[in-house]
């Protein structure tokens, strides 16, 4: 694993600095998702997640005559992205990589995160199942990024809604891919977690003790460390008695969470979950050479609303439900790279 020097600039205290920080002190606490490290994830149950799915989707590669996109098979995917081109994982987490490697066991792969815990995970579940290695790199992506060349298709779930400026690592991305290279996104509905956010306020005052601390290698870290792993268990009891203690809409509310210490945290304890908007996303995007080539989410009132290549469901029906709160899922958004910024 390699460390990218000064990616985390740990003695400046300027916000966006601090911002990564506390990010990083929480998920070196929580490493995420964390699932078992036995399971090993079924390819054919995630094609959508293949690069080569995401190539089909841009035009960029034939559907087999005859076959509809929702019946493509593993073969058809791995046909459209050659072994030789280059995967990166931008906050990859625990699982990521060992996903991305059975889907993909050849291709040159780069998996980034803030959180070295994580990392090692990754490291010890690829070792377990005997795949080959991915090049783990630990820092912040946007500095990673600039250093690891272009890609031909970049993963990035579940961590644009975290950034100090999503904006700058949208365009990092945007600017380390190689024409017709894809990018496929999963952000929050920025209004569908208000409740979440609501519960992540009461720990706010926590945050705010520990910042000082954070960067330190003191004792006291130990003590903050103590405070935050106490708060997750009694988010943990109170997601567990969920279903006795609420009525049934509430607890089928917090459902999608399970019952991993990891995701509790994630959903209620996390220090930098911000609101970030559809409908700037997909400005962004449009201004730094992306074409939105498919996307896929769940309204509450309308149901699953998806659209592909030739987009189905209107693009504004989706940013117009998202914008009342009324995404009931998280968005995924696939773009295929187009023009120079
Ligand atoms: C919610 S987890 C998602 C993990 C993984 N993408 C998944 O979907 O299972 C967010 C991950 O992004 C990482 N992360 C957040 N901001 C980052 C940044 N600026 N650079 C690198 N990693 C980052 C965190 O450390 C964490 O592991």
């Amino acid at each position: 694993m390699r460390t990218v020097e000064n990616s985390l600039s740990p003695s400046k205290t300027q916000a966006p600095s601090l911002f990564l920080e506390r990010m990083q002190f929480f998920y070196e606490l929580f490493p995420y998702p964390n699932r078992p490290i036995f399971l090993k994830p079924n390819p054919k149950g995630s094609i959508d997640a293949h690069a080569g799915f995401a190539q089909i989707l841009a035009g960029n590669s034939e559907i087999p005559a005859g076959s509809r996109i929702d019946d493509l098979q593993l073969r058809d995917v791995r046909h459209a992205f050659s072994i030789n081109k280059r995967i990166a994982l931008v906050g990859c987490g625990t699982d990521e990589p060992l996903l991305f490697r059975t889907l993909h066991p050849h291709n040159p792969m780069v998996a980034i995160d803030l959180s070295h815990r994580s990392l090692l995970r990754a490291e010890r579940k690829i070792r377990w199942h005997q795949l080959k290695p991915v090049t783990l790199v630990h820092g912040d992506a946007e500095t990673v990024l600039k250093r690891e060349g272009l890609f031909d298709h970049i993963q990035c779930f579940g961590v644009l809604h975290h950034q100090p400026h999503p904006k700058k690592l949208l365009k990092t991305m945007a600017e380390s891919m190689n024409s017709g290279g894809t990018l496929r996104l999963m952000i929050y509905s920025s209004n569908g977690r208000r409740l979440e956010r609501g519960l992540q306020k009461k720990f706010n005052a926590l945050w705010r003790d520990i910042l000082p601390h954070v960067s330190e290698q003191q004792p006291s870290s130990k003590m903050i460390k103590l405070k935050i792993t106490w708060a997750s268990l009694k988010l943990l009891c109170w997601r567990l008695l969920l279903p006795v203690a609420a009525s049934s809409a509430k607890s089928g509310r917090f459902r999608y969470i399970g019952l991993s210490r990891a995701r509790v945290a994630d959903a209620l304890l996390h220090p930098s979950d911000h609101a970030l908007s559809l409908r700037d996303t997909l400005t962004w995007a449009g201004k730094y050479g992306l074409r939105l080539v498919s996307f896929r989410a769940k309204s509450y009132d309308l149901g699953w609303m998806e659209a592909h290549t030739h987009l189905q469901t209107p693009l504004q029906t989706l940013v117009a439900e998202e914008e009342r709160g009324n995404i009931s899922t998280n968005i995924v958004l696939v773009f295929q790279k187009v023009g120079s910024i």
